[in-house]
């Protein structure tokens, strides 16, 4: 089984476990998610890591493919959007900001425990490669020496405290930025970094 498979299905973007720390963080960021084509989005979001044989790599950066398919097909091409630009990566490629679900999605990352994250990371494959990207990826001054010093740590632990702490700070100087206009275009300069924390 790929390891985007094993994500879904008992890892960190596992179905039974992720939509709801999704839906957590939507109501401490915006209230409660009373309009139902959210949750639909919070379930189907990450579906796309399903065959996928990396996390990280050009075919795990597709995985918001499928589920903005699926939210474009059920609703519409403003719902597609949102879907697919919850990954700051993707938004940046087709040069649009990314969208209030993206922050969402990386404040449910915050929110799991690491007794839950590092498990389901392990089990499914997935630790190995996160915390081996997220080193490299420590380039142009966006991650704090603090922080750095945690996320080259050998121990998940650390590492992972390290990836919270930055995701934390990028929350708190983005969290005002995604305006209900999730498909209006954004210069490149404005979305700021670029280190995905996957989930
Ligand atoms: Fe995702
Ligand atoms: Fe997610």
């Amino acid at each position: 089984m790929r390891v985007g498979t094993k994500s879904v299905i008992f890892g960190v973007h596992s179905i039974l476990v992720h939509p709801f720390f999704v839906a957590c963080a939507w109501s401490s960021l915006y209230g409660f998610p009373w309009d139902p084509r959210l949750w639909v989005a919070f379930f189907v979001h990450d579906l796309g890591y399903l065959t996928r044989p990396n996390m990280e790599g050009p075919e795990g950066q597709k995985h918001v493919v499928l589920g903005g398919r699926i939210m474009g097909c059920l609703f519409s091409p403003e719902w597609q959007d949102f879907t697919l630009c919850h990954s700051r990566h993707w938004a940046e490629s087709v040069g649009k900001r990314y969208s209030k679900l993206c922050l969402a999605d990386k404040l449910a990352f915050v929110l799991t425990p690491a007794w839950l994250y590092i498990p389901m990371a392990r089990l499914s494959g997935e630790l190995r490669e996160y915390m081996r990207v997220s080193s490299e990826r420590q380039v142009g001054g966006r991650v704090s020496s603090f922080e750095l010093s945690l996320l080259k740590s050998r121990y998940p632990q650390v590492w992972l405290e390290g990836l919270k702490l930055y995701t934390r700070r990028w929350l708190e100087q983005h969290r005002n930025d995604s305006r209900n206009c999730w498909t209006e275009a954004c210069p490149q300069h404005l979305q700021g970094q670029i280190l995905e924390t996957r989930s």
